[in-house]
């Protein structure tokens, strides 16, 4: 490999930057030119681009965002768009490809895999950690602290006007964020898409619990989590439905975009350089169309076509323990 072109694409996730670094660092080492190509897939198509030495990413590991900005790409999904990804490639004469981004952006690479000869490897990026074949992806450990910081406020206001709070959490359909956030947050209720839609003409599941808290339990605050895409009308209107159906007001808080900024922690830093550092490696011994990730504290290789199979699974042992006890 003598050139070796790197993207982020999708939604963005603290620890990009990280990874972004530990590529260029790990790829310097090995007298590799690095590549960047601006917003994604789109800066491939359009041969949008920067070359990265390494005062381009002093400094970066700390910052959240992507340096070389992201962006989802439509362009790819039209017909012949991934073969003019790929031809962009070629005419750049780029041998290989890192994608750093989520199963959507892992579509697009094996798409573009069809027409390319070089090596493609993609590097799990968003703080949905709903990627098969890795324990976390990059920019989840610092969304559940980002999201964790706002419940706890939430939780305070809630507590002084015992009221119920409804937070939205991202997630796409994946209600791992989720899942992880209430559980951190000591939520009395959480729900994801994983449970199956709820139907606004059958809320007694979710109503139970909140009125036998209340009850038996003389709770002031009652915080629940929802994923987002959990309820047919969105947060704000399962709160009105369940202010309706109980006589208690019930206030929705939608925590949007704040949960994709800010610093990385410690773990995505790490994660990330550990993924980027390795993906190069790899690249190096010969790995194509394979996804880095880490099981079990190791990196390992994961075929890229696998990733999109199935949404990783949320935490049973959670689920259980949060629907008999936690909820309760
Ligand atoms: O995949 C990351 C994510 O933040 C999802 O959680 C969310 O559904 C989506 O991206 C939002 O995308 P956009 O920023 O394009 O609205």
């Amino acid at each position: 490999i003598k050139r070796l072109a790197v993207l982020t694409s999708g939604g963005d996730a603290p620890g990009m930057n990280a990874c972004i670094r530990a590529i260029q660092l790990t790829a310097s080492a090995c007298n590799i030119e690095v590549i960047g190509f601006h917003h994604g897939f789109n800066g491939l198509l359009e041969q949008e681009y920067q070359s990265l030495h390494s005062h381009h990413v002093d400094n970066i590991i700390q910052r959240g965002g992507t340096i070389l900005k992201s962006a989802r790409c439509p362009a790819l999904e039209q017909t012949d768009g991934p073969a003019r990804a790929a031809e962009a490639l070629q005419q750049l004469n780029i041998d290989a490809l890192i994608v750093i981004g989520g199963d959507g952006s892992f579509r697009g690479t094996l798409a573009i895999s069809k027409h390319y000869s070089g090596q493609l490897i993609g590097v799990p990026g968003t703080i949905d950690n709903d990627v098969d074949g890795t324990d976390n992806t990059i920019g989840f450990a610092t969304a559940l602290d980002t999201a964790l910081d706002a419940i706890d406020k939430i939780r305070d206001t809630a507590d002084a006007f015992e009221r119920i709070f409804l937070v939205e959490l991202m997630g796409r359909h994946s209600g791992y964020l989720s899942l992880a956030a209430g559980i951190a947050a000591g939520a009395e209720q959480i729900i994801c898409p994983e449970f199956g839609t709820l139907s606004p003409a059958n809320l007694k599941p979710i109503i139970t619990p909140i009125q036998h808290a209340q009850l038996l339990k003389g709770k002031a605050s009652y915080i629940m989590i929802v994923a987002e895409n959990s309820y047919p009308g969105g947060t704000t209107a399962l709160a009105e439905a369940l202010t309706e159906a109980i006589g208690i007001e019930c206030r929705a808080c939608i925590l949007g975009h704040i949960q994709r900024g800010g610093s990385p922690v410690g773990a995505d830093r790490i994660l990330a350089t550990k993924l980027g550092a390795y993906a190069v490696e790899q690249l190096l011994q010969g790995a194509n169309l394979m996804m880095a990730g880490e099981v079990n504290g190791e990196a390992v290789l994961y075929p890229l076509a696998k990733t999109g199979d199935r949404t990783k699974a949320i935490d049973p042992f959670l689920v259980r323990w949060q629907q008999q006890i936690g909820s309760l």
